[in-house]
């Protein structure tokens, strides 16, 4: 055997134990909902997001702020001179949490699932020819292991979305004086941001930056307090998937209740003081 077989052969993916075939199972619960209602939501979400936050500024130029409420797609907002007009200003910080949820260990499982069928779902078999792929041991799904390094860049944008939360709860005059109020914009954007933080807070590879590659959890202080971190996030950590589809979707709802203020559909409903 050459070198070169011998590396495809070890790049092959076990059989495992389901029964070979595409779709064979002996499972007798509806298998194939979860993978194709998360894989419409998903799409649905994903789509919508891609569209506001990447083509639909350049091409009609609708704005993403209104009413003191700047989209959570745009936020921190960068502009720079002489900006190319075919160029959204989302593109330039959408990459952060676009890489951070695409790398996302519970994404990866879902999308693997309802997007390749790799697998369809537990001991369900998948196509004969997934067994030629290399999957995350090859370019471009090894660029999955970069998901710590797009944790750590997704807290910068989440920073600036709870001081958009704190604006949303006061409406700037132009002498720059808040006028305190409570609208429906600002608590959709109390309620994504605490949803965005839980998501990212809950992530996996946050929990073991916190509590990995300890040996003793009592030896010190500074561990101890480790420690302490490390079960709150687990607690946390133990819902991810909820974390993760409950921002999304109010990430979404956000954006387009922002549009809708923009182009005039709604008004915010709001109490002032
Ligand atoms: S594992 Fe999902 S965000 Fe890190």
């Amino acid at each position: 055997m050459t070198g070169q077989s011998a590396v495809l052969r070890a790049l092959r993916k076990p059989r495992g134990t389901a029964p070979q075939g595409f779709g064979k199972t002996k499972r007798r619960d509806r298998w194939a909902a979860y993978p194709i209602v998360q894989g419409v939501l998903f799409t649905i979400c994903a789509t919508y997001l891609l569209v506001s936050g990447v083509i639909w500024e350049p091409l009609f130029h609708t704005g993403y702020e209104a009413d003191g409420y700047l989209s959570p797609l745009f936020s921190p907002l960068i502009l720079f001179p002489n900006m190319p007009s075919w160029l959204s200003p989302g593109l330039l910080i959408l990459w952060i949490p676009i890489g951070f949820r695409a790398t996302c260990y519970y994404y990866r499982k879902a999308y693997y699932r309802f997007y390749f069928a790799d697998p369809p779902g537990c001991a369900v078999g998948e196509p004969t020819i997934h067994r030629r792929f290399a999957l995350e041991n090859a370019f471009p799904f090894i660029l999955q292991n970069l998901h710590r390094y797009a944790m750590y860049l997704a807290f910068i944008p989440l920073f600036f979305l709870w001081i958009d939360v704190i604006r949303a709860f006061g409406n700037w005059d132009a002498a720059g004086v808040a006028h305190p109020r409570i609208g429906l914009g600002g608590v959709l954007f109390l309620v994504n941001t605490t949803l965005l933080t839980g998501y990212s807070l809950s992530c996996h590879s946050l929990r073991h930056v916190i509590g990995g590659r300890i040996d003793c959890f009592s030896c010190t202080r500074a561990r101890r307090i480790r420690h302490t971190l490390w079960e709150r996030l687990t607690d946390l950590n133990r819902n991810h998937m909820w974390w993760a589809w409950t921002s999304l979707v109010t990430v979404t709802l956000a954006d387009l209740y922002v549009r809708l203020l923009v182009t005039g559909v709604l008004t915010d409903p709001a109490i002032r003081f």
